[in-house]
C-alpha cells in the first residue's frame, strides 16, 4: 500500500426494521431475512485519519474519539471489528488510525448507534481500500461496505445504500444475500414516499440485555424454528405490500413483528423484558387513536423500550398533534426525534 496518510469522513444513518432480525449463525449470518427503512436524521458521522506506521507491527493501532473526547470503552468493539475484517482489508495493520465519531441524536438516548456507527466506519475503511485499489466499481464498493458493516453489527449492513434495504437470503427478493444488504429491488408504492418515523424516547438507560446476548438466546429457543419461518412469510407479505401500498396490511405485519421480537425475549431462557410501562401506554394510545380516526399510524420497537411511530407523510400533521397532545408525556424529559426515510451513507 502506497498512501502515507490522509483523512476520510462519512455519515451513516440508523435504520428501523419492519421484519426483524433476531437470531444468528456463526460469522454474523442471520437466522432469518429482515427488511428496514433507512432513516435520515439519526446518523453517525465518523472521520477516519490514517497514517502509515513508521515501524511495522502485527497489532492494530488506533485511537478513538467520541464527540472530540477520548473514548476508551469503545476500544474492545473496534478491536474485535478489526480482527473480523482484516482478512478482507489486508492493509489494516499497515496504518495507525484516528477514529473520531459523533452522533446526531442525543447520546444515551437508547437509540442504538451500532448500525450507524459500524456502517460509517465501514465506509471510511472502504474509501481507503478504494484509494489503494483504484479499479473498484461503485457496486463493489457499496456491497463490500455492507458486507464489512455486517461483521461489526448485523443490522448495520442495512444502513449503507437505499431507502428500503433487505438482508438475508429470501426466495422472492432478487439479489438477496446473507452476506450484505440489498436495496429493495421492486417499485415501491407512493404511500411509502417520505414515510415518517417519530422516535419516542421512553427510556434512555443502558439496556439490561445486549442484542448479542439476545441473538444467542435464539439457539435452544423453543419457538425459534417457527419464528424463522414466520419471518420468511412476513417478508413475502411485506414485499407485496410495499408494491401495492396496502397500509392496513402493512400495519398488521409491522406491529406483529415488533411484538414477536419482544415475545422471543420474554420466552427465552433466561427470559427478559425490555419494554417499560410507558411503552405499553403508548401502544395502547396508538391503537385507540387509530381506531377512532382511521389514520394509518402504527408502532414498531427495536431491542429496547423506545417506540418508533410510523405513518405516511400525508397524515403527519394530525399524527404530530396527537403525539404532542397524548404521547410526549410518556417520554423521558418529553423527548422525541422526528425522522423520515432516507437514502443511506454520504461522504462529507
Ligand atoms: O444488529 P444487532 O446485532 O444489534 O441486532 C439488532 C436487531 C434488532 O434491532 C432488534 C432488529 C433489527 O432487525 O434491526
Amino acid at each position: 500500500s502506497s498512501i502515507e496518510k490522509g483523512v476520510f469522513k462519512w455519515s451513516a444513518p440508523s435504520n428501523i426494521a419492519l421484519v426483524k432480525y433476531w437470531g444468528k449463525k456463526e460469522h454474523q449470518i442471520p437466522a432469518n431475512p429482515s427488511i428496514s427503512f433507512t432513516l435520515n436524521n439519526c446518523k453517525t458521522i465518523t472521520e477516519l485519519s490514517f497514517e502509515k506506521k513508521s515501524v511495522a507491527s502485527d497489532e492494530f493501532s488506533f485511537n478513538l474519539l467520541f464527540e472530540g473526547q477520548p473514548k476508551e470503552d469503545f476500544k474492545p468493539k473496534i478491536q474485535k471489528f478489526f480482527e473480523r475484517v482484516v482478512v478482507y482489508l489486508p492493509f489494516l495493520k499497515d496504518y495507525h488510525f484516528m477514529i473520531d465519531t459523533q452522533n446526531t441524536f442525543p447520546h444515551s438516548s437508547g437509540i442504538a448507534s451500532s448500525a450507524s456507527g459500524m456502517s460509517a466506519l465501514a465506509m471510511n475503511l472502504m474509501s481507503l481500500e478504494k484509494s489503494l485499489n483504484s479499479e473498484m466499481t461503485d457496486d463493489y464498493f457499496y456491497q463490500k461496505a455492507s458486507f464489512l458493516a455486517r461483521l461489526g453489527s448485523g443490522s448495520a449492513c442495512r444502513s449503507i445504500k437505499g431507502k428500503i434495504v433487505e438482508w438475508g437470503n429470501h426466495a422472492e427478493i432478487s439479489g438477496s444475500s446473507d452476506l450484505f444488504g440489498v436495496e429493495f429491488p421492486n417499485t415501491v408504492h407512493s404511500s411509502f414516499q417520505n414515510y415518517q418515523d417519530t422516535i419516542l424516547l421512553v427510556d434512555k438507560g443502558e439496556k439490561q440485555v445486549s442484542s448479542t446476548v439476545g441473538h444467542d438466546l435464539m439457539h435452544d429457543h423453543p419457538f425459534a424454528e417457527r419464528r424463522f419461518e414466520q419471518a420468511h412469510e412476513n417478508l413475502s407479505k411485506i414485499k407485496s405490500i410495499l408494491e401495492d401500498g396496502n397500509l392496513e396490511d402493512f400495519i398488521k405485519i409491522v406491529e406483529s413483528e415488533a411484538l414477536t421480537l419482544h415475545a422471543m425475549m420474554m420466552t427465552s431462557m433466561p427470559y427478559f423484558i425490555l419494554m417499560k410501562p410507558n411503552t405499553l401506554e403508548i401502544i395502547n394510545k396508538i391503537w385507540k387513536f387509530r381506531s377512532e380516526t382511521q389514520i394509518p399510524v402504527c408502532f414498531t420497537l427495536d431491542a429496547g423500550a423506545n417506540v418508533h411511530v410510523l405513518y405516511p407523510e400525508s397524515v403527519s400533521e394530525a399524527v404530530l398533534q396527537f403525539i404532542k397532545d397524548e404521547l410526549v408525556g410518556y417520554c423521558q424529559n418529553r423527548q422525541y426525534i422526528c425522522d423520515v426515510i432516507g437514502n443511506g451513507v454520504e461522504q462529507l
